[in-house]
């Protein structure tokens, strides 16, 4: 009868060597040098060996007794060593590293930014006016009469006046959440006399219920031009350029007539479907077209509000909403998305 002592020995350094911690150790330790082990079943061969054998065996068991000692010795000094390593602060350079999350701008912060570089390639500036506006830049200065439905502080978020009961307080001070960028056309027309250019990109805040397309806080980019010589033929180019930068060189652009009490005359534009070019599909609800902003020639009340002469100046202004211009660039379906930090969905742009 014989045994391959050496075989055992071979597997036993393999296991060793793989042996990635203590715990892994001990268990090892139990199945080779345990009560119930390798080495003392081989022991336990001995006195049933024909007595010729017994002594060369016993030899042999000895010795892979010894070796075995002195592995599981080896191995455990090695685990304490990169043990008291790791605890020093020890770094292994070579391990592979962990990636750092990167982040990046929000979807809505690069349309804006696309949108107010196309315009300041155009010659515009950038202007901001405050989110929390005068009661009177963001509706009498422009225009907005007192029954205007937008006026309604269902349509509105006012604040609470910070010292309402202060002698001499002004109705012009009383405050509230721009409903639109408008407002700033005033101020930019106060702080940058004309002939001027600015776009003001901002937040803009309406109390509207949250649903696929509405938001009580969106982002727009308001557009106001004035010199002495301004015509609606220079607003349809500047935008006509602004939409085929944005949308591409193919997009048409419509301008239907429309009303806002701060421009004369109004109007609403549409771009040509970018999912059917212009025949009707369900993006376009079958028409063709797709409604991005609202513009028009600066309303002689807006000047006169500004302090500036309505006779001497011609202005076109026009505002768009950030999100259905990158709802549409990207066929985004719902302004939730922009707002749910749904790092699956940012991580797309
Ligand atoms: N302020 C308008 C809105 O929020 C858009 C607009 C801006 C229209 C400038 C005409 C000129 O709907």
């Amino acid at each position: 009868m014989s045994f391959d002592l050496t075989h055992i020995l071979d597997e036993a350094k393999a296991q060793l060597e793989a042996c990635p911690d203590k715990e892994a150790l001990g268990v090892l330790r139990v199945k080779y040098l345990g009560r119930k082990g390798l080495l003392q079943d081989l022991m336990g061969r001995i006195p049933g060996l024909p007595p010729e054998e017994r002594r060369g065996f016993g030899a042999r068991v000895n010795e892979l007794k010894k070796s075995l000692e002195a592995l599981f010795a080896g191995k455990e000094s090695a685990l304490d060593g990169a043990g008291e390593a790791s605890a020093k602060g020890f770094i292994d350079v070579t391990l592979p590293g962990k990636m750092p999350l990167l982040g990046r701008l929000h979807p809505l912060t690069q349309v804006g930014n696309e949108v107010c570089g196309i315009f300041s390639r155009l010659g515009f500036k950038i202007f901001q006016g405050p989110e929390a506006e005068t009661e009177f830049h963001n509706f009498e200065a422009l225009n907005i009469p007192l029954d205007h439905p937008s006026r309604d502080a269902f349509d509105t978020f006012y604040l609470r006046p910070f010292d309402a009961s202060r002698p001499g307080f002004s109705g012009q001070e009383k405050k509230l959440l721009r409903s639109h960028t408008s407002p700033a056309q005033i101020r930019a027309l106060k702080n940058c006399p004309p002939p001027m250019a600015v776009v003001v990109p901002g937040r803009v805040y309406r109390p509207d219920a949250a649903d696929a397309s509405h938001s009580f806080m969106f982002h727009q980019v308001e557009g106001i031009a004035v010199d002495k010589d301004i015509r609606f033929s220079d607003l349809k180019g500047i935008l006509i350029a602004f939409a085929k930068e944005m949308f591409g060189p193919e997009t048409r652009m419509r301008f239907r007539p429309s009303f806002f009490p701060f421009t004369e005359p109004s109007a609403e534009v549409d771009i040509s479907c970018f999912a059917c070019a212009g025949r009707g599909c369900s993006v376009c609800k079958k028409s063709g077209w797709l409604e991005i902003l609202g513009c028009g020639m600066v309303h002689p009340h807006v000047f006169k509000s500004a302090g500036l002469d309505a006779k001497k100046w011609r202005g076109l202004a026009f505002g768009m909403g950030v999100e259905r211009v990158a709802m549409l660039k990207y066929g985004i379906n719902d302004i939730r998305l922009f707002f749910e930090n749904d790092i699956r969905f940012l991580e797309q742009f």
